[in-house]
């Protein structure tokens, strides 16, 4: 048997070999969408690039290697992935969310797939009891977001997956924040695992991306069908983007802990600050389970400064410099957005007030830059408030 690679060797080796033409050691990206046969169905492994293509195949064994599972899909956006995730349940069928969770997903949840006669109940999962609580004979999905996005929740898998187990529920983590580098959740009792591949895996804010990564064949087979006969998939060129980025992903998920670690000291110790929700303060109400969970703590923080409201918030990242006032996370250079008006505006203000995500909430993406530019930029943006 192969001995099994370490994470930062997979991360460039995983599931990859040379190209067969002419040995090209990164996967050529088969700009095609169709593959000569010689006779009807006779081709060398693939016929039409919705179906299958060799540059996406790379990068999806790339997927399956890096999160320690057996299949991986990639889809051509982090959404998609989710989707094909809930086109495998039908009407009736029950769905508990975490209640904190990326804007764009609720939405695709509620505006999508409620019509078609799927119910979601989104629950504060911190306490797994709460979701033992929501579980009926329907239910047939656990969808779990962990960290959270942008409240930095923690969510315990391995309790998660033992509940999921028992009562033969189907559980779905979404780990784009954390990245496999700091948490497997297959490794954890989970069955699927997603990420939108545009943030960290991507690393560079060039391509937008999903994934899904399992391990078991039955499962696998049924994506793979929803893939192909929904047809969201990843294209050539972005699936050599995506795992161009995933070669890099250890060496820049080092920088964005060690930076995301700084900064959080550093926002929590400015006399201005009111809450700096971080998971890897002793104090993070689920510090204990990241600890046990995760390896590190990733570079995503979200803050808000003493006595503000919304348009102090939107002073904050409109003065900042080297942060960039963006969408999206898990890039190179570093990020600054409001939730309240960006990544979560689809959620009604009163939703996701409950969850904390309020007016004055800044959220930051860490980049990989020097960490003192960094913080000296959020200085100067902090005092802009008075
Ligand atoms: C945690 C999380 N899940 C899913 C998504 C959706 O991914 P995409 O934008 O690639 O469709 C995002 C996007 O911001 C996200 O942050």
């Amino acid at each position: 048997m192969k001995k099994p690679l370490r994470f930062n060797t997979n991360t460039i080796h995983g599931g990859q070999e040379p190209d067969k033409a002419y040995g090209a050691v990164m996967p050529p990206i088969y700009q095609t969408s169709t593959f000569a046969q010689s006779t009807p169905g006779g081709h060398k492994g693939f016929e039409y690039s919705r179906s299958g293509n060799p540059t996406r195949h790379a990068l999806e064994k790339g997927l399956a290697s890096i999160e320690n599972g057996s299949y991986g899909l990639a889809f051509a956006s982090g959404l998609a992935a989710m989707d094909a995730v809930v086109k495998l349940l039908s009407p009736g069928d029950e769905i508990i969310s975490t209640n904190d969770l990326y804007g764009g997903s609720y939405r695709l949840f509620r505006k999508v797939f409620e019509p078609f006669g799927l119910r979601f109940h989104f629950v504060d999962m911190k306490d797994p009891a709460r979701i033992e609580a929501a579980i009926s004979d329907k239910t047939k999905l656990i969808w779990v977001e962990t960290p959270t996005n942008p409240m930095m929740n923690v969510i315990d898998i391995r309790a998660v997956a033992k509940l999921a187990r028992k009562n033969n529920i189907l559980l779905a983590v979404d780990n784009t924040f954390a990245t496999p580098y700091i948490q497997q959740p297959l490794d954890l009792g989970a069955d699927i695992v997603m990420h939108s591949a545009t943030k960290y895996l991507g690393g560079h804010s060039d391509v937008v991306a999903g994934a899904l990564v399992v391990r078991d064949s039955e499962l696998a087979d049924r994506l793979y069908f929803i893939q192909n006969a929904s047809g969201a998939v990843c294209g050539p060129m972005d699936s050599y983007l995506v795992l161009r980025g995933i070669k890099t992903l250890h060496v820049r998920m080092q920088r964005h802990c060690e930076n995301g670690a700084a900064i959080a000291l550093y926002l929590r110790s400015h006399p201005a600050m009111e809450k700096v929700y971080w998971p890897g303060f002793e104090d993070h109400p689920n510090h204990k389970v990241a600890k046990e969970q995760m390896t590190d703590f990733g570079g995503m923080i979200s803050f808000v400064p003493k006595g503000a409201n919304y348009a102090d918030a939107v002073k904050i990242v409109e003065s900042l410099k080297v942060f960039t006032l963006a969408e999206s996370l898990g890039g190179v250079e570093s990020l600054a957005g409001h939730p309240a008006s960006m990544t979560h505006a689809s959620i009604p203000k009163e939703e996701r007030e409950k969850s904390g995500v309020t007016d004055a909430l800044v959220r930051l993406s860490v980049g990989i830059e020097d960490a003192r530019d960094l913080i000296e930029d959020l200085e100067q943006a902090l005092s802009s408030l008075g």
